[in-house]
């Protein structure tokens, strides 16, 4: 793994210093995020478009780890944020992050959501319902004021991995489908609101994508429809969304797709379109989140109890579980993990390493091979920075993991550990 590093003793250490440390200073279950690797992650996408000479803006999807610190990184390597609810709002606000490079996402937006959006005049909104755009023009006529959207479309096209599937109308609980007029019916309603302007299309196909082609069906199809509407409605838009998705490499089985493959065969794509329909090139806006953190972090556990059941399967227990990262049991998610302590030590056994939560679901990783371990070895789960501590839950009234930034070989908590006063604290007494 790209974070598998050690040291004299045979531990693993992250940005320098030894994870066993780590674990013992701040306990475990414990996320740690190399803040040079995120820096490096980021830089790479703003790089790759600058060398192509798109503007552009990359927002980081803060669905994928929202905290203060980790939008202050962002803020630091002058990225744009996609929020998706008051709650990614208030973290991005109380990060002081710029509210002109916030955009807000949402399938369900409420007036809370879109007046916190308007009172702080955020970069755009990007419109996801009919519903919605009624809501917004009466709170910006409220206000006296105006907005910014995209307008979030579904192509009809579906990528998974290697895989991409072409539907005509999308099931999806998100956007206005293209195919069935219902994005156009969307814009003819906000071109009759002067108070909202339609700065472009959005569309999201996916998520953990290895594959450019889907991301160049989808320009088509964007494009099939901006040809319409510049001859209907003289439209022609500033921003093309093209959403989030880029995959990592979580185990062998992951080939993460390069970045300047992508760019070059996206501007390739929409120069194409642009130049036959006279228009501008726009300015092309994404919204990495696992891209950005995925691969920066590692999950540090204390090994506690075995159980093995001969001629079928050893397994091992770790302090955490599905409360910490819930994408095995969710997703079938594949991660790769080391004894921290153990490092050098060739595997002896394979073994499956279970989470602590009263579910027989709450596996982290199924057959990997290991050392031989001992109660209060220290196991480390690899890539676990996207959609682990943001996912995470009290089931089982688990309070919720630790997560410290390293960066200069200074370590740094910036989420502090839950305490069971926490766990309790909006419970009332019913005595
Ligand atoms: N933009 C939109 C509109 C999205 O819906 C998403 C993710 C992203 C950007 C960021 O996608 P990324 O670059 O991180 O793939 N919990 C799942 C992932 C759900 C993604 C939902 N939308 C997981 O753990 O794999």
């Amino acid at each position: 793994h790209e974070l598998m590093n050690t040291n004299d003793q045979g531990h693993l250490t992250i940005g320098g210093l030894d994870t066993t440390y780590l674990a013992k200073k701040y306990g475990t279950p414990l996320f740690v995020y190399d803040v040079n690797k995120i820096r490096e992650n980021a830089r790479a996408f703003v790089d790759t478009f600058e060398h192509y000479g798109v503007k552009a803006q990359v927002a980081y999807a803060s669905k994928a780890f929202s905290s203060i610190a980790m939008l202050q990184v962002a803020k630091q390597e002058k990225l744009s944020l996609d929020v998706v609810s008051q709650g990614e709002l208030y973290t991005a606000l109380q990060a002081d992050f710029p509210v002109e490079k916030i955009h807000l996402h949402g399938n369900n937006k409420n007036v809370a959501e879109l007046e916190m959006a308007v009172k702080y005049n955020i970069g755009c909104v990007v419109i996801d319902n009919f519903h919605e755009i009624e809501l917004l023009k009466d709170i910006l006529a409220n206000y006296q004021t105006e907005m910014d959207v995209l307008l979030r479309v579904t192509p009809g096209i579906e990528a998974h991995t290697h895989d991409y599937i072409l539907t005509g109308n999308e099931d999806s609980k998100f956007g206005f489908d293209l195919a069935n007029g219902q994005a156009e019916e969307a814009f003819q309603r906000l071109q009759e609101i002067d108070t909202i302007h339609v700065k472009g299309l959005h569309c999201h196909i996916g998520s953990q994508i290895f594959e450019t082609d889907g991301f160049i069906m989808a320009v088509r199809r964007l494009f099939d429809a901006l040809a319409g509407w510049k001859k209907t409605y003289h439209y022609v838009p500033q921003v093309l969304n093209l959403g989030g998705g880029f995959g990592i490499r979580y185990t062998d089985e992951d080939q993460p797709l390069a970045l300047d493959g992508y760019v070059e065969a996206l501007v390739t794509e929409i120069k194409l379109q642009v130049d036959q329909l006279e228009m501008d090139f726009p300015e092309i806006w994404i919204e990495p989140g696992r891209a950005i953190v995925g691969n920066t972090a590692v999950t540090l556990y204390t090994i506690g109890s075995k159980k093995a059941i001969p001629g079928v399967r050893d397994y091992i227990a770790v302090d955490g579980g599905m409360t910490d990262n819930i994408r095995p049991a969710l997703y079938q998610a594949k991660y790769e993990a080391v004894v921290a302590n153990k490092v050098n030590m060739p595997p002896s056994t394979t073994a499956s390493i279970a989470g602590k939560c009263c579910e027989s679901g709450d596996m982290l990783i199924w057959d990997v091979p290991l050392p031989s371990v001992e109660p209060g070895d220290i196991l480390a789960v690899f890539s676990t920075g996207a959609y682990g501590y943001s996912m995470s839950s009290h089931y089982n009234r688990f309070p919720k993991a630790a997560v410290v930034f390293v960066e200069d070989m200074q370590d740094k908590i910036v989420i502090q550990r839950e305490t069971y006063q926490d766990v309790v604290k909006n419970d009332l007494s019913y005595e």
